[in-house]
C-alpha cells in the first residue's frame, strides 16, 4: 500500500489540507495516510520547523502533500533565529526530499476563462508550465549575513544544478508542445550567463526537437499578464521562479488555483504554491483547489495514477464552476466547495 505523508502545517494549510485529504481518500481508499508536523506549529510543539519525527517519517514514504506554513507579519516566528522559523522548515523538508524540480502548472480550463481578471479572449486556452529551480540559488547559498547597517545574500549556480532542472523542462515540454522559454538577467547577472549556456548547451546536446528561447524575467514578467499564450514551458532560477509563478496566479484567477509538484531524486512534494494566508485563517473560507489540484499532481506524478488524477481535475472544473469560492468572486466555503469536488467524483464522466 502507499504511504502518503500529509504535512498540514499553519494558517490555511490545515484547512486545505483536511479538504485534500478527504479528496486523496475518496480517490485513492488503499492510500496510508500518516499526519506529521512542520512550520510553525512543528516549532510551538517540538522546539524546531522540521522536527525528527517528521523527517523520519519521510524515509519509506511514497510522496508528500503539504499545506502551508508561516505567521502573519507581526508574528513572534519571524523573530526567531532564521534556521527555527517556519520557512526554514519548509526549506529544509525540500532539501531533504532532495526535490530540485518545481513545476507549477498555470492552466485555464475551458468555460472557467470568467473567473479570470484578464480578458477572456487573452485567459482562454492558457496553458504554462512554470519549471522552478528549488534548492539552488540565493535560497541556499551559505555565503548569507545581515550585520549592522550592511547584509547581503549570494546567486550561485553549478553547472550539475543548472542541468538537473533544465533537463525536467526539456522532458516535460517533449510532452507538450515542444516549447521552453529559458528565464534570466543575462543582461546584468554572470550567475544568468551560466545558466543561459548551461541551457542552451543541454538543449542542442540532447533536445535537439524542443524549441528553446531565452527571454529576461522582466520582460517576462510582464509578458505573462499580457500574452500569456506566448508560453509552453519556462524553466528559471528558484527566485525568479517564485515570484513569477504568484504573479501568473492572476491568469487562472487565484492563488488557490494554483498546485504544484517537487520532483528530483526522492519521494515528490506536493503543494499548493500559495502560503498561509494568515488574513483569512480559520474562517473556513480558504479556496481548497489548489490543494485538492496538488493530490491530482500527487497521484499523477508521484503513484503514476493518472486516471485518478484526471478524475481530480475534471472534479475540480466542475466544483469552480458551480460552486466557485470568495477569492474568485463567488460565494462557497471550504466545505462547500470540498462536497462540491468529491459530489462531481461521482457523477459519470460525458463526452
Ligand atoms: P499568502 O499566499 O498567504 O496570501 C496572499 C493573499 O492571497 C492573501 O490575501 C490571502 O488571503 C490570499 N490567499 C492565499 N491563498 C488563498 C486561498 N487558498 N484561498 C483564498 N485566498 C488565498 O501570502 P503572504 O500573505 O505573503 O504570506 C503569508 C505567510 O505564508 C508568510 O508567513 C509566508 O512566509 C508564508 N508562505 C508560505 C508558503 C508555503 O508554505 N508554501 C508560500 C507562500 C507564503
Ligand atoms: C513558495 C513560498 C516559499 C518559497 C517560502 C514560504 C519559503 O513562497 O513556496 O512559493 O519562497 O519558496
Ligand atoms: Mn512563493
Amino acid at each position: 500500500m502507499p504511504k502518503v505523508v500529509t504535512l498540514p502545517g499553519d494558517g490555511i494549510g490545515p484547512e486545505v489540507t483536511a479538504a485534500a485529504v478527504a479528496v486523496l481518500r475518496e480517490v485513492a481508499p488503499d492510500v496510508t495516510i500518516e499526519e506529521h508536523a512542520i512550520g510553525g506549529g512543528a516549532y510551538e510543539a517540538h522546539g524546531e520547523p522540521f522536527p525528527a519525527a517528521t523527517r523520519d517519517a519521510l524515509k519509506d514514504a511514497d510522496a508528500v502533500l503539504l499545506g502551508t506554513v508561516g505567521g502573519a507579519h507581526d508574528s513572534p516566528w519571524n523573530k526567531l533565529p532564521r534556521p527555527l522559523r517556519p520557512e526554514s522548515g519548509l526549506l529544509a523538508l525540500r532539501k531533504a526530499l532532495g526535490c530540485y524540480a518545481n513545476l507549477r502548472p498555470v492552466r485555464v480550463q475551458p468555460g472557467l476563462e470568467h473567473l479570470s481578471p484578464l480578458k477572456p479572449e487573452l485567459a482562454r486556452g492558457v496553458d504554462i508550465l512554470i519549471v522552478r529551480e528549488l534548492l539552488g540559488g540565493i535560497y541556499f547559498d551559505g555565503d548569507r549575513k545581515i550585520e549592522g547597517s550592511s547584509a547581503y545574500n549570494t546567486m550561485r549556480y553549478t553547472t550539475p544544478e543548472v542541468e538537473r532542472v533544465a533537463d525536467m523542462a526539456f522532458w516535460a515540454a517533449e510532452q507538450r508542445k515542444g516549447r521552453v522559454t529559458s528565464v534570466d538577467k543575462a543582461n546584468v547577472l554572470e550567475v544568468s550567463e551560466l545558466w543561459r549556456r548551461d541551457v542552451q548547451a543541454l538543449r542542442d546536446r540532447k533536445y535537439r526537437g524542443v524549441h528553446l528561447n531565452h527571454e529576461y524575467v522582466d520582460s517576462v514578467a510582464m509578458l505573462i499578464v499580457s500574452d500569456p499564450g506566448r508560453y509552453d514551458v519556462i524553466v528559471t532560477e528558484n527566485l525568479f521562479g517564485d515570484i513569477l509563478s504568484d504573479l501568473a496566479a492572476v491568469i487562472p484567477g487565484s492563488l488557490g488555483l494554483m498546485p504544484s509538484a517537487s520532483l528530483g531524486d526522492g519521494p515528490g512534494l506536493f503543494e499548493p504554491i500559495h502560503g498561509s494566508a494568515p488574513d483569512i485563517a480559520g474562517k473556513g473560507i480558504a479556496n481548497p483547489a489548489a490543494a485538492i489540484m496538488s493530490v491530482g499532481m500527487l497521484l499523477r506524478h508521484g503513484l503514476s495514477r493518472s486516471d485518478a488524477a484526471n478524475a481530480v481535475d475534471r472534479a475540480v472544473a466542475l466544483a469552480l464552476r458551480a460552486h466557485p469560492t470568495r477569492d474568485l468572486g463567488g460565494t462557497a466555503g471550504t466545505r462547500t466547495f470540498t462536497r462540491a469536488v468529491l459530489d462531481a467524483m461521482e457523477t459519470p464522466a460525458v463526452g
